[in-house]
């Protein structure tokens, strides 16, 4: 069981280095169960269907448009109530949540968070402190690519060191960080005015290549 967990991982990671010697859109959409390649995108602002949503929602989009049998999902978490973690968690909105995340054929991540103080917001927090039910023993997300869109109200407000943290989080579920392709260096970095992301024109490209590049892993990964 060890042996191919680990034997697991070791390919999951050789099929990242692959890919970013040459990624084929459209090819291997669908994985060894046949079934659709998935990709979930969490907002994690408490304001719903804000400017956080509406990054993630324009990432979810470029992975959409990268083949058709890419299925796309946004999960806005403003106005759930997901408690922090704890031995005996609560029963609130988490519950509903973790099944969609158990779920094989999810292939990718998309999380979204507001800069709070250059770091993630206290419902992302909680939220991926509930997901600790994915890890040890089934570690359901080991190997899936995951890619981060952050949005703060300041140039330099903390977009980057907020992926960085996110990125630290997922990393302890055996997940592999996207990004690394122009102008998505760490992830996506918006800038937001008046409550709105609309008229961050680099913001929405950077939110949109990192959309396109998770697709591609995804579906080069999920094909094996
Ligand atoms: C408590 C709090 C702390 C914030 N800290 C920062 C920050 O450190 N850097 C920044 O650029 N914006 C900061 N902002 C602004 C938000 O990141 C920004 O308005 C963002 O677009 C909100 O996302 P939403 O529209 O999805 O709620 C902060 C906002 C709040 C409420």
């Amino acid at each position: 069981m060890e042996t191919n967990l680990t034997r697991r991982h070791f390919i999951s990671t050789a099929g990242t280095a692959a890919l970013a010697a040459s990624a084929v859109p459209g090819r291997g959409a669908e994985n060894s169960e046949g079934n659709l390649t998935k990709i979930i995108g969490v907002s994690c602002s408490p304001r719903k269907g804000m400017t956080t949503a509406r990054s993630v929602q324009a990432a979810l989009d470029a992975a959409k448009a990268v083949d058709a049998r890419i299925a796309v999902e946004l999960i806005d978490l403003g106005g759930l109530n997901i408690a922090p973690w704890s031995p005996n968690p609560p029963a609130d909105d988490m519950a509903a949540l973790l099944p969609k995340f158990r779920d094989p054929a999810v292939a990718g991540l998309i999380i979204g968070s507001p800069c709070y103080f250059r770091s993630l917001s206290g419902l992302a927090k909680c939220f991926l402190e509930r997901l600790a039910p994915l890890r040890e023993p089934t570690m359901a997300l080991a190997g899936k690519p995951f890619g981060v869109v952050t949005v703060g109200a300041y140039r330099n407000g903390g977009q980057e060191l907020t992926i960085e943290q996110i990125q630290a989080i997922l990393l302890c579920f055996g997940m592999i960080p996207v990004g690394g392709h122009a102008p998505a260096f760490q992830g996506a970095t918006l800038l937001s005015a008046s409550d709105s992301v609309d008229g961050d024109e680099l913001g929405l490209r950077t939110a949109a290549r990192l959309g396109t590049k998770l697709a591609e892993t995804a579906l080069r990964m999920a094909a094996g």
